[in-house]
This record gives C-alpha cells, sequence and structure tokens, in this order.
C-alpha cells in the first residue's frame, strides 16, 4: 500500500521490503565487529532489508539489541529460535546477498569447510547468492597458510573475500590484518549486488590510477590547489581490485579511506605526484591519471610564512610550469602494450577541447566530462565521454562513478587483449 505525505506525494513505505534487496550481515567473533554496525547502518539508510546473523562470540563484541535496533529485523545465532519458521534454510535461500564482516579466521575455516554448527555457517552452506568475505584478524593468523588456502577455496568456488587492510590491530601491533573500511565493504556489496560476481578479467595485471588534487606550496601553511576529490580516482583502483588487478593508487590529498586491497601511495605536489606514478608504471599494464595535477608552481617557497606589509601591495605569485605527467607517460612507455588513459574536466566546448586535448597528450583513451560550480567536484556521480585514439566515442550516462569506473577498464580490457 502506498503512503502518503501530508502534500498527497507517495512516500516510500518504511515497513516494506517487498521491493528492498535482501542482505544477510553475518557478523564473527572480533573486535572489529563494532565497525559492522556502520556497514549495516549504510545498508539499511540505501534501502536494503538486512537480517544480521552473528556468531555467539560476535556478541561478547557486540550485543543483540544493537544488531536488532540497527537492522529492524530479529537477531538470533542459534538454529533453534523459531525452528517452525525453518530459519536455518529460509535465510539463506532468500538472500541477494550474504555479507560476512567481520570474518575471523575460524569463520573462513568453517566456511570453506562446509562446518554448520551455529544460524551463520548454516545460512552460508544454504545460500545461492553471490557471498562476500571481509576478513580482520592478525597478520600471523592472516598470513597461515591454512588461512591462505581456505581464502583460496573459498575464492575458487566464487565468494568474494576482500583483502584485508593493513594498519593499527588490536593492542599495538599493526601490520595486514584490518577490517577495511565500512565504506570500502559497502561498496564491494553494492558492487556485487548490481554486478553478480564478476570474471576478474584484470587478473594478473597491474595498474596504476592516480588520484585527488595536488597542491603547491607557497609556504608552511600555504598552498595553490584545486577541488579535486579523488573520488572517481578511488572508484577506478577499487573496481580495479574488484577485477582481480594489482593496483596502485598514487593519491594526491584525498583525505579518503583507503579502498580494500588496494597499495595507496600518498603524495603532495605534482613532482612527487610524477615520481611515484612513474615508479608504480615500471612494471604497469595500464596507468589512469584520474589526479587533477596542477599545471604551475610558485617558482619560490617561502621558509617562512609570508607576512602582509601594511600599505604596500603585495608581491605577484611567479609560477612556473609542472611537467605534463599524463603527457610524458604516452610518450615514453614502459612498455610498449602499456595503456594510458587520461581525463580532462572541460567548462567549454567540451568535445572538441577532449579531441584536440587527446591528440595532444598521446594517451589511448580520454575521459572528458564537463564541470562547473556544482558538477562532478566531490559528487557522487559522474557522466562522461570516453574517446579513443582509434576515433571510438563512448558516451557514460549520467550515473554512480563506479559506473563510469567499469566502463574505463572494459576498454582498457579490450586494449590489452
Ligand atoms: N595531467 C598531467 N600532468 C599535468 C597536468 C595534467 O598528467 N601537469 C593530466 C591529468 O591527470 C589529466 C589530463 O592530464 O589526466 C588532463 O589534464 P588537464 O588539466 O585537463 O589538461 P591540461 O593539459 O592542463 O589542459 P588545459 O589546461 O589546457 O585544459
Amino acid at each position: 500500500m502506498d503512503v502518503m505525505d501530508v502534500m498527497g506525494r507517495t512516500l516510500p513505505n518504511r515497513g516494506e521490503t517487498v521491493d528492498k534487496p535482501k542482505v544477510v550481515l553475518g557478523v564473527s567473533g572480533g573486535i572489529a565487529a563494532y565497525k559492522a554496525c556502520e556497514l549495516l547502518r549504510r545498508l539499511t539508510e540505501t534501502g536494503h532489508d538486512v537480517r544480521v546473523v552473528p556468531t555467539d562470540s560476535a556478541l561478547h563484541f557486540v550485543g543483540s539489541a544493537t544488531w536488532s535496533a540497527l537492522s529492524g529485523n530479529p537477531v538470533s545465532t542459534e538454529v533453534w529460535d523459531d525452528v517452525h519458521e525453518v530459519p536455518h534454510v529460509r535465510i539463506g535461500q532468500h538472500a541477494d546477498l550474504v555479507v560476512v564482516a567481520p570474518a575471523t579466521a575460524d569463520m573462513l575455516a568453517k566456511a570453506a569447510h562446509g562446518l554448520a554448527d551455529d544460524l551463520l555457517t548454516n545460512t552460508l552452506l544454504t545460500a545461492r547468492c553471490p557471498v562476500v568475505f571481509a576478513p580482520a584478524m592478525h597478520t600471523e593468523m592472516w598470513e597461515h597458510p591454512a588461512t591462505q588456502e581456505n581464502v583460496a577455496t573459498l575464492r575458487r568456488r566464487g565468494a568474494v573475500v576482500i583483502e584485508p587492510a593493513v594498519g593499527r590491530l588490536t593492542g599495538v601491533d599493526t601490520g595486514k590484518g584490518r577490517l577495511p573500511d565500512p565504506t570500502e565493504i559497502y561498496a564491494v556489496c553494492r558492487r556485487v549486488l548490481a554486478r553478480g560476481v564478476t570474471e576478474p578479467d584484470l587478473t594478473g595485471r597491474h595498474v596504476v590510477v592516480s588520484a585527488g588534487g595536488t597542491r603547491e606550496p607557497l609556504d608552511p601553511v600555504r598552498f595553490l590547489g584545486n577541488r579535486s576529490s579523488g573520488k572517481q580516482g578511488y572508484a577506478l583502483a577499487r573496481t580495479a581490485a574488484a577485477r582481480g588487478a594489482r593496483v596502485t593508487l598514487v593519491a594526491a590529498n584525498t583525505g579518503l579511506p583507503d579502498p580494500a586491497g588496494v597499495d595507496v601511495v600518498p603524495v603532495g605536489t605534482a613532482v612527487q605526484l610524477r615520481e611515484a606514478v612513474l615508479k608504480a608504471a615500471a612494471d604497469a599494464d595500464a596507468v589512469v591519471m584520474a589526479a587533477a595535477v596542477a599545471d604551475f608552481r610558485p617558482a619560490a617557497y617561502a621558509e617562512g610564512k609570508i607576512k602582509k606589509k601594511d600599505g604596500k601591495d603585495p608581491d605577484p605569485i611567479v609560477l612556473v610550469r609542472n611537467p605534463d605527467i599524463l603527457a610524458e607517460i604516452s610518450a615514453d612507455r614502459a612498455r610498449p602494450a602499456q595503456v594510458v588513459v587520461g581525463f580532462a574536466a572541460e567548462t567549454d566546448d567540451v568535445l572538441a577541447n577532449g579531441r584536440e586535448k587527446l591528440r595532444r597528450k598521446g594517451c589511448d583513451l580520454l575521459v572528458v566530462n564537463e564541470v562547473g560550480e556544482r558538477r562532478t567536484f566531490g559528487s557522487e556521480e559522474n557522466e562522461a565521454v570516453v574517446l579513443g585514439a582509434d576515433g571510438s566515442e563512448t558516451p557514460v550516462p549520467h550515473g554512480p562513478k563506479e559506473a563510469l569506473a567499469e566502463i574505463v577498464w572494459d576498454l582498457v580490457v579490450e586494449r590489452l587483449k
């Protein structure tokens, strides 16, 4: 039944779950269980009907009341609750996606070997939908051959196992094994719901993506910069990783969480970005320059803060040219078959400027999009035309930055063959 607001407009019926994608959020017993609350919120706020299935150990970290309140659904760990509804079969059968976050070493082992001693492991055996695991554990446990073999088994069977992030672990330890940021796990879930588990067509490939906007310092507190958020570059890195590539993301001043399973190299200036991109490009199959690189930098850097002088006009800022990284990589490819992709943000004569820029830069593909005060910068969506050096023109309709990223990789994969 439709629900109307006071103006007579139809509102989404919050109680209605018929058309909502059904997601099972499995939570196993690790300290990162608290981060799954954020994932749960994102899923419910974006129109997913989420049933949380924690393990008994997960409830030591976050209790049933939290899962139930945040999901709006009942929570149980046992196959013996509500037996008449046969939950150990029904929950898995009716799911569109099962995501286990965090997935402990024990949970991966049980899933790989088909054990079924609680509601979550039963659900994993009955689910016929895509399954995503987001592991979190200490580095030693992740690297242990037993865990690695279990992960390989699960991947071979079609499960998506996200690479853990590198960073601070429980206690004083740091290393690989952190649960990726909930926004990243959410992005993986959204991709799998939209596209299913796809052929990893970039497996064995190394791709380099630059993202963000460079900052050219004037003095210790000021810089010349631009408004690039880095979101398009991150979407490119995330989707390339999901398609099986080894990804190096050269990130200029983004402040965004690291995409799961991606090597992130933080940089500040255009010169630093050039150095990092050239180094990573040496063995890369593709380089995508999504970063907004400053064309000029201040000729001089003031060691102390530049002060205003009373009654005097400020000194002009003298600029010098930065290297054109895209043109340099295109002209001097580290590998003959390397595919090079550029981006062009234009405000006027978008296509004509794009064609001219493609020729001038010498890259294989140029993603041209129109920018302005409220367009593209910082937004979650994009709209573009991808121009090919072979004369091709691929329009990309308005949509999420991930969708544009997928099309870019489709075109790169075609050229890598
Ligand atoms: N780029 C680069 N090095 C630079 C400037 C830009 O590698 N010094 C790359 C960007 O990453 C992007 C592409 O070139 O992929 C297009 O950048 P843009 O600034 O639009 O091109 P410009 O050559 O600066 O053209 P114009 O200023 O005339 O628009």
